[in-house]
């Protein structure tokens, strides 16, 4: 399969690295053509986990440089950046050739409307990876890609997709891909966007009562939405569904438990939108919360606290507010003023946050 990626950062750069030292010919796309020329110069190195690896880079231009021919297309950039230039990279693919977005939240949905599900091949990344000098990457954890048909179920292509990029990284295919991607986007939603509004990580935001109410209704929020558009969100690290959940969280030792395993598997990393606020780049709040607000509008089913995120994440964009854990309690005074006869909120217990340490 004659591949591009496009998007030489963290993920891009350790993928591409990953195939071409397993032998698969790759061609990167970066944004402009000093990058390229650098990448040319310096070759792709890989550290951290899965192993060590340097291999030179030949082919490595702007997009608009190549002229096509491509079976696969790994589109690598942030959801803004792939909006905007994944209406180009039709015109890059070959006869049946695949456009394949591993952005989070809701990218890979909203590309395979915009672009045809017959060119646009679902992918999501458990993969972890940092940049960490250009042409140098870290793999961060043994994940894997997940790939899968946007309208479900299994097919020959999705197969064919993941055998050859097994060939560098792991690789898994699904049938349920709408599962998997609201099974991500929930955790982003309550715990990445949530952390990067709070300034810290899941674990210490839950460990105060504001930040521990803030992720049940963030959470229960998304839920309802991800349950009435159809989605069945698959098991990750826990049950999507927490115990005894109702359309809300209900307070009970059971979901003590569930926030405890949620803190294991996810308590302890820096929110990567947090990193996004300290570089001052682009979040990608629009494709994560954004996603869930505009489609509880549609299906009528109410995200006061997800919007609010949204908005909060803007303006904290824009220079307006910074990052802390008072615009938790700023957001639920407002929801609570709103709503006055939601009563008790009800994730919040007496007593010491679940799972903290
Ligand atoms: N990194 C992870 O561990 C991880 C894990 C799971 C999911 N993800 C998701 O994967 C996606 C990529 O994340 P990342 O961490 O790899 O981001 P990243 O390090 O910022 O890499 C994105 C790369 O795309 C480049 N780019 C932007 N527009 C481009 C264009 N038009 N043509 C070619 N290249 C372009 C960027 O260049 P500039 O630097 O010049 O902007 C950058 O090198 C995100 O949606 C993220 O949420 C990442």
């Amino acid at each position: 399969m004659k591949t591009l990626v496009v998007g030489a950062g963290a993920l891009g750069g350790l993928i591409a690295a990953r195939l071409l030292a397993a032998g698969v010919p790759v061609s990167l796309a970066t944004r402009d053509a000093r990058t390229a020329a650098l990448l040319k110069a310096s070759g792709l190195r890989v550290s951290g986990v899965g192993g060590a690896l340097a291999v030179p880079v030949t082919e490595a231009a702007p997009v608009e440089d190549f002229l096509g021919g491509f079976d696969l297309i790994v589109l690598a950039t942030k959801a803004g950046d792939a909006m905007e230039v994944a209406p180009r990279l039709p015109g890059l693919l070959g006869p049946g050739g695949t456009l394949l977005p591993i952005q989070n939240g809701s990218v890979a949905l909203a590309l395979a409307d915009l672009l045809g599900a017959d060119r646009v091949l679902g992918g999501l990344s458990n993969l972890g990876a940092a940049m960490t000098a250009p042409g140098a990457f870290e793999q961060r954890n043994a994940g894997h890609l997940l790939i899968g048909e946007v309208a479900g179920g299994e097919s020959e292509r999705a197969e064919r997709v993941g055998r050859w990029l097994g060939q560098g990284v792991e690789a898994r295919v699904t049938a349920n891909f709408r599962g998997a991607v609201w099974s991500k986007l929930l955790i982003n939603c309550a715990g990445t966007t949530i952390g990067a509004v709070a300034g810290g990580t899941l674990r210490q935001f839950t460990a105060a009562a504001d930040g521990r109410e803030m992720f049940g209704r963030v959470y229960d929020e998304a839920l309802a939405v991800a349950l009435a558009s159809g989605a069945r969100p698959e098991r990750m690290v826990v049950d999507p569904v927490p115990p005894g959940w109702n359309g809300r969280s209900v307070p009970s030792d059971a979901q003590d438990a569930w926030l405890a395993q949620v803190l294991q598997g996810y308590g302890d990393a820096k929110p990567s939108m947090l990193q996004d606020f300290e570089r001052g780049r682009a979040t990608e709040i629009d494709y994560l919360n954004g996603h869930v607000v505009a489609l509880g509008r549609q299906l009528g089913i109410p995200t006061p606290v997800n919007a609010a995120l949204v908005e909060t994440v803007h303006a904290i964009t824009r220079g307006r507010l910074a990052p802390g854990m008072g615009l938790l309690g700023t957001i639920l005074s407002a929801s609570r003023a709103e709503d006055p006869g939601k009563g008790a909120p009800p994730t919040s217990r007496p007593g010491p946050a679940p799972g903290s340490r």
